[in-house]
Order: structure tokens, then sequence, then C-alpha cells
């Protein structure tokens, strides 16, 4: 009898737990507010099915039909897609820190050690100091300074390469893509490592050809939209296949930047730079080597390359394009560029910040073509509400800065470009967020309007750019996570003929003797209209005769050097391309 009652007591015990978790688990989850999102989701994965590149233009459409705050599935993971400013606003102002970490994808994993480089790092101490020592040695006023020389040799460099071809008349089909990211990987590396290793006047050539092939690799990965990230079971059908190439990309990487840093700890005898980022790095590990590991200094290099070179060579070429397509807006700038710098010399980073017209012309471009339109995936480490949508702990948020930036609610004409818009300067420019915002956004971006400003500026004042015929260049975007061009455009390498050759008399890396030549070398840079002036030493960059143009094919931009300007490379005529 009482082992009856216990039975029934316990049945009655289980029933009412089990009617308990029936009434409350739905309310709870009905209390879950979460943001819409698309049906059906997938058994195992979710809305993976519904990623197509490119990947903004997607999530673009489905928040048309879904609003400005919606949710997918990537796998078993939840995502939050933000499209409107004020959404992003919200997430990195009052949730700032609740998204201020990354999410753990396999990249960081593997090639990222661990996620413990600044890009992938959690939010915390670690990433907090690597902030720190960033912003002390790389991005500080005085670095950027420092380090000024090196942008003025590599911008003077791209435009030899340039007018070495014109040389030969008419005008060309032009690769710019390779030619801006050489100038961008050349500009870090010199900061890093003082050398150079695209281009000419490659000291190792065998280093340099490691080097590329490394940096290309990498390049080729990341985002947030790899499948394996979030379907472990995917590398279990490859047979792990995808992870063995991160693993090894990793050791390469590593086997290289340790090289790079032993080289500057024995000062690698004919290693003319002991101005470096790795220089000051070594230094910080000789008073505090518990912190400054190689390690830590490793992935430092690391992020200065992967974050800061193909995103300021793909805002470069997509500025170009943009000018080419707009020619009104070229022949504006470059009037502006004669009355405000002329045409005795060339611009400087000084006049870059004067140019009110060229940094809108940089920020139209940043608003049209952001390279990072997803920004960089974050996730919440707390529940916390966007848009009064719940947002639960561990969710991955991806904020579409370029849906938000061509918004018709926030910009006129928002597929135009109208560098105009940002004359009302205040207003307009706290809508962009090409560099994202809050406590994660780029601590780059002032040096990549450095990079970006100089370099166009040269561009506009020492060329003629044109599109031929009446079509524009293609302006669809390619994969990858800096937005490239689809279409790269391309420029048959031609070598300079024999006695062509420009010798530039800048070294090939910095020493603070030589930096203060090149700052010499720099102001003695002329431009002039009186070639008799100048023969042997100076390189001349003419107008040829049919003049002016340059121009896009679908594929291409061409260009002529149809100004008439003589550089002047002051301190020898040992080279020169005297004709
Ligand atoms: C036009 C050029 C550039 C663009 C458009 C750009 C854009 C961005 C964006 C959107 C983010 C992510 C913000 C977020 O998480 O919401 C970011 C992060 C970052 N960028 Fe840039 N960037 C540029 C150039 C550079 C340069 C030149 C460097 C360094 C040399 C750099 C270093 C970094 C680093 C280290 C982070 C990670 C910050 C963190 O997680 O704490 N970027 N950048």
């Amino acid at each position: 009898m009482e082992d009856t009652t216990i039975f029934y007591s316990s049945v009655s015990l289980l029933f009412l737990i089990f009617v308990f978790k029936l009434w409350f688990q739905p309310t709870a989850r009905r209390r879950k507010n979460l943001p819409p999102s698309p049906r059906p989701s997938l058994p195992v994965i979710g809305h993976l099915h519904l990623l197509k590149h490119p990947m903004h233009r997607t999530f673009h459409n489905l928040a048309k039909k879904y609003g400005p705050i919606f949710s997918l599935r990537f796998g078993s993971r939840l995502v939050v897609v933000v499209s409107s400013a004020s959404a992003a606003e919200e997430c990195f102002t009052k949730n700032d820190i609740v998204f201020a970490n990354r999410p753990n994808l396999l990249l960081g994993k593997h090639v990222g050690y661990n996620n413990t480089i600044l890009t992938q790092s959690p939010y915390g101490d670690h990433w907090r100091n690597l902030r720190r020592i960033t912003t002390i040695e790389v991005f500080s006023s005085i670095r950027l300074n420092m380090f000024l020389p090196i942008r003025r040799d590599e911008t003077k460099r791209l435009l030899e390469k340039l007018s070495r071809s014109s040389r030969k008349g008419g005008f060309f089909k032009v690769e710019l893509k390779t030619m801006f990211s050489e100038l961008t990987f050349n500009i870090m590396i010199r900061m890093v490592a003082g050398k150079r290793y695209y281009g000419d006047d490659v000291e190792d050539e065998e280093e340099a050809r490691r080097f590329r092939k490394i940096m290309k690799e990498a390049t080729s990965y990341g985002g947030a939209s790899n499948p394996r990230d979030f379907l472990p079971i995917l590398n279990w059908i490859d047979g792990g296949d995808f992870t063995n190439k991160l693993v090894s990309l990793s050791k390469r990487i590593d086997e290289f930047l340790q090289g790079l840093i032993d080289e500057h700890r024995i000062k690698k005898a004919g290693l003319e730079s002991t101005n470096t980022m790795i220089d000051h790095l070594l230094s910080l590990q000789e008073s505090q080597p518990e912190y400054y590991t190689d390690q830590i200094i490793k992935g430092l290099i690391m992020v200065m390359l992967l974050a800061g070179t193909e995103t300021s060579a793909v805002t470069l070429e997509w500025a170009m394009t943009n000018l080419v397509n707009n020619p009104e807006v070229l022949e504006k700038v470059r009037a502006k560029l004669d009355d405000q710098v002329g045409q005795e010399r060339l611009i400087d980073e000084s006049d870059v910040f004067k140019l009110q017209y060229l940094q809108n012309i940089i920020l139209e471009t940043l608003r049209l073509c952001p390279t990072a339109p997803l920004l960089v995936p974050h996730i919440s480490s707390d529940n916390c509400t966007v848009g009064g949508y719940d947002v639960p702990c561990d969710t991955i948020l991806l904020v579409n800065a370029w849906a938000i930036h061509r918004d018709p609610k926030l910009w006129d004409e928002p597929d135009s470009f109208k560098p105009e818009r940002f004359e009302t300067r205040e207003g307009e420019t706290r809508k962009l967020m090409p560099f994202g915002l809050g406590r994660r956004s780029c601590p780059g971006s002032g040096l990549a309007q450095r990079v970006v400003g100089l370099a166009l500026g040269s561009l506009i004042q020492c060329f003629e750019w044109e599109r031929v015929g009446d079509e524009k260049v293609d302006m669809t975007e390619g994969r990858g996570l800096t937005m490239p061009k689809v279409d790269p455009l391309e420029w048959p390498p031609s070598l300079p003929t024999k006695g062509q050759e420009v010798k530039s008399t800048s070294p090939t890396t910095s020493t603070p003797q030589k930096e203060a030549n090149d700052q010499m070398d720099h102001d003695q840079i002329q431009i002039h209209r009186d070639p008799s002036r100048w023969l042997g030493i100076w390189m001349w960059l003419w107008r040829c005769s049919g003049g002016a143009w340059c121009l896009g094919l679908a594929s291409g931009l061409r260009f002529s050097s149809s100004r008439s300007f003589w550089i002047r490379f002051s301190g020898g005529g040992s080279g020169g391309c005297g004709r």
C-alpha cells in the first residue's frame, strides 16, 4: 500500500513539474522579443542558404522586407543585422560595452594567435593594453609625423612608376589595384620593419616573394561568412582541410614575423633602420619582458599589415573610379588644387588637410564604397535590447554601414557621388561610419586618411584622368572583407627600357638621418613647366600632345601624364629619365 502511495505521489510530482515547465517555458520564450527573422530557418544550417555575395546587398534586401533590425541563424548561432543609423548608434553607445567583443572565428583562433591579437581580442585588460600600445607606437601624432617621409617617398615612387609608362606616349591602360596595394603594403612594412617588399627597389627578392605570397593568402580569408565557423560538421566533411590550411598559413606567418623580429634583435648587418615599430617594441620588451613577448609583437605586426593595407588601397581604387565616373568633380578638385597648391611644387600632406574639397571626395568615397561594408563582426557579452528587441548574450552583431550610408531618409540622392554634401560638414560627417563607432572603432582612421589623401591628391595634381566613351567604369563589388571592385583594373606592367630608369635618391629604409634627408628631398621637389632647366636629374611628367586623356575601358582606367609638370629629385643626378 505504501509502495503504491509513493508511486502515485512520484507520478503526480513529475506531472506537476511537466505542467509547470509547459506553462512557464513558453512564457519565457514569448517574453524574448527577438528581431524578426526570415522563414523558414532550415534545420542545422539555419539561414546560411540565404547568404549570397555581396553580403551587404543581400542584407540590404532582407532589411527592406524585415526591417532595419532583423535576425538570422548561422547554423546554431544567432546573428542580428542592423541597417539603420539609430539602431547602430544604440549598439555603440548604450550597448557599447556589451558589443565590445568579437566572435570566436576559425581565422582568429588559428591565425590570430588564439584570438589574442588586437582585432580579435575579447574586450578586457589585454585588449585595452594593445590599443594603448598602438596608440602610442603607431597612431600618435608624433609617430605619424615621424613616418611622413615614408609616405612621401612611397607616393613619389608611385608617381615615378606611372610617369615611366607615360613616357612611351599616348595613354595607357593602368592596373591601379596592384599599384595601390604595393603603395600601402610598402608604407606599412617600412613603418613596421624598415623594408620594402613590393616594386622595383626590393633588397631581398626571395624574402619579399614569401611575404607577398603569405599576405595574399591571409587577405583571402576573413569576414563572418565562412560556413565552417557555424557548422563544425563541415570541417569534419572536408577532412579538416580548411583548418589545416589555416594552421599551415599561421605557421608560415609566425616564422616570417619571428624572422623580422630576430633580425632587428640582432641588428642584422645592413639593416638600415633602427627607428621602426619593431625596434620600439623590442625596447619595451627589454623593460617589461613578461608582457611584450615575441608573440605580442608578432600579433601587432600582423594586425598592422592585415587591417591597415588593403583597406586603404581599396579606398584609393574606389576614389579614382568615382572620379573618372564623375569628371566634373575631377575638374573641380583639380582647379582647387591648382588654386591652393599651384604647379610649382608637389602637394604635401599639410596641403591635404587644407583642401576641403579633396577631403570631401574621400568622405563621399567612404560613404558610397565603405571598404568594410559590414564593419567587423561584434558579439554580445550580455543580454541587451536594440530598437526594443531583445538581443541575447552571445549574439553576433553585423552592422550594415553600406546600407546606412545609402539610406534615403538620411541622405539626398543617396546613390549619387556628391562630395558637395559635406560642405556643411558638421551634420553630414556625423552620419558616416566607415571606420565603425564606439570603443572598437578603427584606430587607424587618421593614418588611412593621410595615406589616401596624399596619394589621391598627387595623382590628381600630376596626371590627367579620363574615361573613354560614355560608359562608366564598372562599380560592381567583388567578394572579400574589404569590398574590392569585382573587376580589378589591369595594366600590363611595362618595364622601363634600358637607360630610362628613374633612380630615386630616396633611401629604401628609414633611419632618423635618412628620414631627415627624405624630408629635404621632398621640400626640394618642384614641378616646373620649363624642361630645359631640369634635364637629367628631374623626372618629366609631360603633357601628351593629343592631351588629356585617360580612361576607363570596361575593365580599366587609362591615364596619361598630360599635365606639364616636372618633378625634381634633389641630391644627385645619378639616374633621371632625360630624354
Ligand atoms: C580606409 C581605410 C580603413 C577603413 C575603411 C577601416 C575600417 C575599419 C573598420 C570598419 C573597423 C571595425 C570597426 C568595428 O569593429 O566596428 C576597423 C578596425 C580596425 N582597424 Fe581599420 N580601417 C582602415 C584603415 C586602417 C589602418 C590604416 C589601420 C592600421 C594601420 C587599421 C587598423 C584597425 C584595427 C587594429 C582595427 C581593430 C580595432 C579593434 O578591434 O579594437 N585600419 N577598421
